[in-house]
């Protein structure tokens, strides 16, 4: 099937901004233009990454009559969040299966952020322990239990990452290029957040489908390295199975993911991260939050400064949203 055929429901504000980033880079010094493509701005209840993805997966879940979804994420995520709003915009429920990843979560952790907005769009919120067993047995329990009452339940996957929801970073990749052509930018990498990995594996199987050799520099938000190349591969692999393109292996040695930015763990703040957010708030008005995007400016930042981007030609900060987070953290990032 192709990604024009694939079922998708539309709710995203298509083509996001692609801004210019002067102030900030006169900050840093840098030597290649720094531009930032707005995926914060993709208008389901604050916007974010998970909005191109879902426009797929609610697809398919309409397509198979569901009426009702289950989904997992942390306290804080972003993609419960716009999950549960597009749950909300299709007139279907919504149950969030969430766990706190944190010892000691800051503030406003356990109680606004995200999780206050998934609360004021109606989502049936199940708290368990950050298990991953105990999740999935959670989320069976509930499908289980919809079942018997007749309705039928769509489970959307971690992120929304898998080969239906990446479909919405392949369409992400030509609208970029497009941009690109149209502004005269000279594209030659994009730095972006690799967490669950359906962004990144999307991107670039989209850049490389369109015969662009630009290079995605994955930050990771959690695991290490080997494990988020692995993830991106193997949701790669799928999605060009369902492009029909099954034969096409060329971007495997493109996978790049550095893991030093994720400091502790999950969701844990950095000082680093904290800083960048500082600095690209108060240089271009612009948010990023402390779980995925300001450890992704703080890997852009040290990468520049290592000479990553020595020779490069224009850098797109990819902005995947995230900023409800920062009401959940608190003065950790404004200090
Ligand atoms: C704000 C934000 N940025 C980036 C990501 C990572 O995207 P992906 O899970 O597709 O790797 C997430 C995932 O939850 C997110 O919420």
């Amino acid at each position: 099937m192709t990604l024009e055929d694939a079922p998708r429901v539309r709710f995203a504000h298509l083509p996001t901004p692609l801004e210019p980033m002067p102030r900030l880079r006169a900050a840093l010094g840098a030597a290649p233009r720094l531009f930032v493509k707005r995926d914060d701005c993709t208008g389901l209840a604050f916007g974010g990454n998970k909005t191109r993805k879902l426009e797929f997966t609610l697809g398919l879940a309409l397509a198979q009559g569901c009426d009702v979804l289950i989904t997992t994420g942390g306290t804080q995520s972003n993609h419960v969040r716009q999950t549960v709003a597009a749950a909300a915009r299709c007139g279907l429920a919504c149950h969030a299966v969430i766990a706190n990843p944190l010892a000691s979560p800051p503030g406003g952790y356990l109680t606004s952020g995200n999780l206050l907005l998934d609360q004021v769009m109606g989502a049936v919120i199940h708290e368990v322990i950050d298990d991953d067993a105990l999740v999935q047995a959670k989320v069976r329990e509930l499908e289980a239990g919809l079942r018997a009452e007749g309705r039928k339940p769509f489970i959307v996957p971690l992120g929304a990452s898998d080969e239906v929801g990446s479909q919405g970073y392949v369409l992400c990749a030509r609208e970029l290029l497009q941009q690109c052509e149209d502004a005269a930018i000279d594209l030659s990498h994009v730095v972006l957040s690799t967490g669950s990995s359906g962004t990144h594996a999307g991107l670039l199987t989209g850049l490389r489908l369109a015969g662009s050799t630009v290079e995605v520099v994955g930050i990771s938000s959690s695991e290490p390295a080997l494990v988020k190349i692995d993830k991106v591969k193997g949701i790669a692999r799928r999605l060009l199975v369902k492009l029909g393109e099954p034969e096409w292996d060329g971007f495997e040695d493109d996978v790049e993911v550095h893991d030093d930015y994720v400091g502790v763990g999950y969701g844990a703040e950095t000082a680093a991260a904290n800083a960048a957010i500082r600095l690209v708030a108060r240089t271009e008005g612009l948010l990023l939050d402390p779980v995925y995007t300001g450890k992704v400016m703080a890997g852009l930042i040290d990468q520049l400064a290592r000479g990553r981007f020595d020779g490069a030609r224009d850098v797109v900060f990819l902005h995947t949203g995230g900023a409800p987070a920062l009401f959940a953290y608190g003065e950790g990032v404004f200090g």
